[in-house]
C-alpha cells in the first residue's frame, strides 16, 4: 500500500466530524477526540515512519489454560514489546472461542484466568489496552463487512481451519469457517501494523494482508495500513512434550503434552521428567550454522530434543550455541532437571501471580471494562469511517 496517499488527509476531516457524533453517545471525553485527532493527522503525513509509534494488536482465545507455547510465543514477546516504541492492544479474544464449543459456565472464568495470564507475565493495563473481544462491538461490525470482501478461496485454504475442522468438514461452524475475516477485522479496526504472533498465525496474517488490500481496492481507497506478522525467534512453535511434530496446544487431551501457566513446581518437574525423548547424547554447538540456526534435517531427526533445548534456550534468553557448549556430549538424565529448574524459577513467579489475581475476579473485571472503553476510543471513529466508504446511511 502506498504510504501517506492523499485519501487519508481527506479522510481526516471527515473523521473528526464522524468521532465528533460518536464520542458523545460513547460517553467519551473531548481530548480524547483531540488525541485521536493528532495521531490521525500523523498517519496522513508521507514521513509518518519517522513521526509516529507503530500500533501493535495482538489477540489470545480464552477457550482453556495459558500453555508455555502461549508463554514463548506470544505473551512474553507482548510484553517487552510495551517497552519498545510501540503502542499496544492486547485482546482475549472470546468471540473466537466460540467458533468450537464453550460452556458458557466456563468462558467468563477462562477469560478471566488468561487475562491473570497477561497481567502475571507483565502486561501493564497502564501502558497496554487489554480488553476481551465481546465488549468492543466494532470488531464483529467489521468483521461482517471483512466476509463480504474475503473470498471462499483465500479461507478454503487456511490450514488452521483444515486441522480443527479434521474430516467431519460438513458439522463445524460457519463461525470456524469466517474466523480468518474476524481476525482480520481486529487488527484492522485498530489500523494496526505490527501483529506478534506464534508461527502458527502467519497465514492468517498474511490473509488480513489480502483482506486489507482487496477492500482498499474495491472501495478506491488507501485506507486500511497492511499489518505484518512479528515472529520472534526462539520458539516460535512450541512442542507438544508428547509429540515433537504437533504444536503444544491448549486444546490436546493429554495433560503431559503441555506446561500450563497454573501449573506448579511438582507438575513442572513431572511433565518434563516424562517428556518424550531419545537415547542419544547431546551435541555440540558445531551443529548450528553461522545464522544461528540449525539445519531442518538435522532437527527433524531429533524433533523433541531439540524441542527441548529451544524451550531451554527461549526461557533462559541464551543461545542455543552456548547451551549445546554446556551440555554437550551429555543425555536428558543431566538435561531435563536443568531444564525443568530453569522452568520453575522462569514460570513459578507467574503462576504465582496469576492465582494472586484470579482471586479478585473483579479487578481483573475492573481492568477488562477500562481497556474496553480505552479500545472503543479507536474503533469507533474508525468504524464510522468505514461506514461512511462502504455507503451505509448514517443512523
Ligand atoms: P491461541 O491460544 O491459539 O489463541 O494462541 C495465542 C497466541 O499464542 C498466538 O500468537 C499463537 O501463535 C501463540 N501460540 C499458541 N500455541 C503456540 C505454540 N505451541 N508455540 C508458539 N506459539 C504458540
Ligand atoms: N487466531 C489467533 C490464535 O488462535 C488469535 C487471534 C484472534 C489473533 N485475533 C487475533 C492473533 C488478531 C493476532 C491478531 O492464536
Amino acid at each position: 500500500m502506498k504510504e501517506g496517499g492523499n485519501s487519508r488527509f481527506i479522510f481526516l476531516g471527515r473523521s473528526h466530524c464522524a468521532a465528533l457524533t460518536v464520542f458523545p453517545a460513547l460517553g467519551l471525553r473531548k481530548d480524547d477526540l483531540c488525541n485521536r485527532g493528532r495521531r490521525r493527522f500523523r498517519w496522513s503525513c508521507p514521513i509518518r515512519k519517522f513521526m509516529t509509534r507503530e500500533r501493535v494488536f495482538s489477540g489470545i482465545q480464552p477457550s482453556g489454560g495459558v500453555t508455555l507455547g502461549n508463554y514463548l510465543g506470544a505473551i512474553r514477546n507482548w510484553e517487552r514489546l510495551q517497552h519498545q516504541n510501540y503502542d499496544c492492544i492486547y485482546c482475549m479474544v472470546d468471540l473466537h472461542a466460540i467458533t468450537v464449543w464453550q460452556d458458557p459456565k466456563l468462558l467468563a472464568d477462562q477469560t478471566r484466568q488468561v487475562t491473570a495470564a497477561l497481567l502475571a507475565s507483565g502486561i501493564d493495563p497502564n501502558i497496554s489496552i487489554v480488553f476481551h473481544q465481546s465488549a468492543v462491538p466494532e470488531h464483529a461490525q467489521l468483521a461482517w463487512i471483512l466476509n463480504c470482501v474475503a473470498r471462499l478461496g483465500w479461507l478454503n485454504r487456511m490450514t488452521q481451519f483444515k486441522e480443527k475442522a479434521g474430516k467431519d468438514r460438513e458439522k463445524v461452524s460457519l463461525g470456524l469457517y469466517a474466523y480468518p475475516a474476524l481476525q482480520a477485522a481486529d487488527v484492522l479496526i485498530y489500523h494496526a501494523h505490527q501483529v506478534p504472533v506464534g508461527e502458527d498465525q502467519k497465514q492468517h496474517v498474511e490473509l488480513m494482508r489480502d483482506i486489507g488490500q482487496k477492500f482498499n481496492h474495491d472501495f478506491g481507497v488507501d485506507f486500511f495500513p497492511l499489518p505484518n506478522a512479528m515472529i520472534f525467534g526462539g520458539s516460535t512453535r512450541v512442542m507438544s512434550l508428547r509429540d515433537g511434530r504437533k504444536k503444544m496446544s491448549k486444546s490436546d487431551p493429554s495433560e503431559m503434552s503441555r506446561i500450563n501457566m497454573t501449573d506448579d513446581a511438582d507438575a513442572i518437574a513431572q511433565k518434563i521428567r516424562k517428556a518424550k525423548t531419545d537415547a542419544a547424547t547431546l551435541p555440540g554447538p558445531e551443529v548450528v550454522g553461522d545464522d544461528g540456526k540449525i539445519s531442518t534435517e538435522i532437527e527433524e531427526a531429533r524433533p523433541e530434543a531439540f524441542n527441548l533445548l529451544r524451550i531451554y534456550s527461549t526461557l533462559s534468553d541464551r543461545s542455543m550455541a552456548s547451551i549445546l557448549a554446556e551440555f554437550e556430549g551429555k543425555g536428558f538424565g543431566d538435561f531435563k532437571p536443568a531444564l525443568a529448574d530453569l522452568a520453575i524459577e522462569k514460570l513459578g513467579g507467574i503462576s504465582a501471580e496469576m492465582r494472586r489475581l484470579e482471586s479478585d475476579p473483579a479487578e481483573i473485571d475492573r481492568v477488562l471494562a477500562e481497556g474496553a472503553i480505552k479500545a472503543r476510543r479507536i474503533t469507533a471513529p474508525i468504524l464510522e469511517e468505514i461506514y461512511r466508504i462502504v455507503g451505509f446511511l448514517k443512523a
